[in-house]
């Protein structure tokens, strides 16, 4: 197709395009995903089950097949602080990397937090300040969601109290700043706390903490504090609808560009960001349009979908959870402390990972070292210094471009660079000082948490 604007560098979309709905890919998938399961029944899990934790209103997204679901005027008033976000065409890298392929980015480190995660940050609090909470519970991983939820929770009026995962805690005092800048309450995971938090520490006081741990922890707060809901920055339906604001907006300034895709990746951890890029594209294809290579990139110290089996599993270490079915590595399984800390996740989203069995998108695995060296090398192309989890979706957008001058064929590549790396410098600084490691993937630690998995819905 003709480039549109042969010169742009950014492709800008005015306040009035932020999108009316989120996208909702159960309207058009071939086959429905199997269905979360009570633990103890081994049943499908109803509205009931999920309603100490959730407000119904987000409930109800879960089991909608509504294609789209209306953005809330207040929420939509709220994203106009960073929304639409631009769509970048890497053009300095193209030329370093003397690639035939054109580069694009959707940049969502613009936002108030530094990342895309404030696009279900500011939905969930909506909806729950909307149905009478006062306090939310959370847990997070790099600091990113707990930040994200910090704002939403300053801008609707709502107490959070955020279960930040020790190794994070430890390397980025800046995120638990300004979380508590934003006045929420922050504790290092695992904590004092909660029950279940002082019983990882009775077995291990140096445990460096994991999603797995922090996610049951702040589960157990919740359900132990009247007036608190919790919430969660990924894996769970609801989460992945609201980052589709991402992709629709990416649909219409590509058409700006006058280009398509030929690739879309974006880095998986719990696989929010990916779904947000990829789902409204994979649902033009399921709608009979044209079919693109969709590419998940996650780290190889936790090689869930590369690695992971597909199998009902429980989102947290503590078993608290529903059983969902998806690509798992145990929930027993404490990821090494790499720097991407919102992908020390030992699953996967269960649509992304129905999405993986059907074959509609691939995933490849990536080193932490080469993973920052595309970072650096993007950095001094680009300016913008990414966050370590979105290096992984560089790294493979990196590879393909490399793949297109190798073979001579040109080709359109689009990635979610999702967040910015500002407060990750000490990460940056060891690999510029040549301490950064890589962590090989544990095939024994793995193989002993895989044989923890429950014997549900085998
Ligand atoms: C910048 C950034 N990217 C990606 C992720 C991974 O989460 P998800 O896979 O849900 O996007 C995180 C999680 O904290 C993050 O902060």
């Amino acid at each position: 197709m003709a480039i549109a604007a042969p010169d742009r560098t950014r492709y800008l979309l005015d306040e009035d395009r932020i999108p009316r709905a989120w996208y909702n890919i159960a309207a058009d998938l071939p086959s429905p995903p199997p269905p979360p399961l009570h633990p103890g029944t081994g049943q499908p899990i109803g509205p009931g089950d999920l309603a100490p934790l959730f407000p119904m209103e987000l409930i109800k997204q879960v089991v909608s097949t509504d294609r789209e679901i209306e953005i809330p005027d207040p929420v939509r008033e709220a994203y106009k602080l960073y929304r639409p976000s631009p769509l970048h065409r890497a053009r300095r890298l193209e030329a370093i990397l003397d690639t035939p392929a054109h580069i694009y980015y959707k940049y969502e480190g613009g936002s108030p937090s530094g990342s895309h995660k404030p696009n279900t940050a500011l939905a969930q609090a909506f909806y729950n300040k909307a149905e009478g909470v006062s306090r939310l519970a959370t847990e997070t991983g790099a600091g990113q969601w707990g930040s994200a939820l910090a704002f939403a929770g300053a801008y609707f009026d709502l107490d959070i109290k955020v279960f930040m995962v020790r190794a994070s805690y430890d390397q980025k005092p800046y995120r638990r700043i300004l979380m508590e800048t934003y006045g929420a309450s922050v504790v290092a995971s695992p904590s004092l706390d909660t029950k279940y938090g002082a019983s990882v520490l009775a077995d291990n006081p140096d445990h460096t903490g994991s999603l797995g741990v922090a996610i049951s922890e702040a589960i157990e707060d919740t359900v132990t504090h009247p007036g608190t809901k919790y919430s969660l920055g990924s894996v769970f339906d609801f989460v992945l609808l609201h980052q589709t604001v991402i992709g629709q907006e990416s649909i219409e300034q590509m058409g700006m560009a006058g280009e398509e895709p030929d690739v879309i990746i974006g880095c998986a951890g719990g696989g929010s960001n990916f779904a947000g890029m990829t789902f409204p594209w994979l649902g033009q294809t399921f709608r009979g349009g044209r079919s693109y290579k969709v590419i998940a990139a996650e780290p190889e110290a936790a090689p869930s979908l590369t690695r992971g089996v597909y199998a009902y599993d429980f989102g947290d270490t503590a078993k608290m959870t529903p059983l969902v079915k998806m690509h798992t590595l145990g929930s027993d399984f404490i990821p090494e402390p790499i720097h991407a800390g919102g992908l020390r996740y030992h699953g996967m989203a269960p649509l992304v990972s129905h999405l993986k069995q059907l074959g509609a998108i691939e995933a490849k695995s990536v080193h932490q070292l080469a993973a920052f060296q595309t970072g650096v090398q993007f950095a001094r192309a680009e300016g913008i210094l990414p966050a370590p989890e979105p290096t992984h979706a560089l790294k493979v957008a990196i590879d393909e471009a490399l793949e297109a001058k190798a073979s001579g064929q040109p080709k359109v590549i689009l990635f979610n660079m999702c967040g910015h790396g500002h407060f990750d410098l000490s990460a940056y600084e060891k690999f510029l000082a040549g301490t950064l490691e890589d962590y090989e993937y544990p095939d024994a630690a793995v193989e002993k948490a895989l044989a923890g998995l429950p014997k549900v819905g085998v």
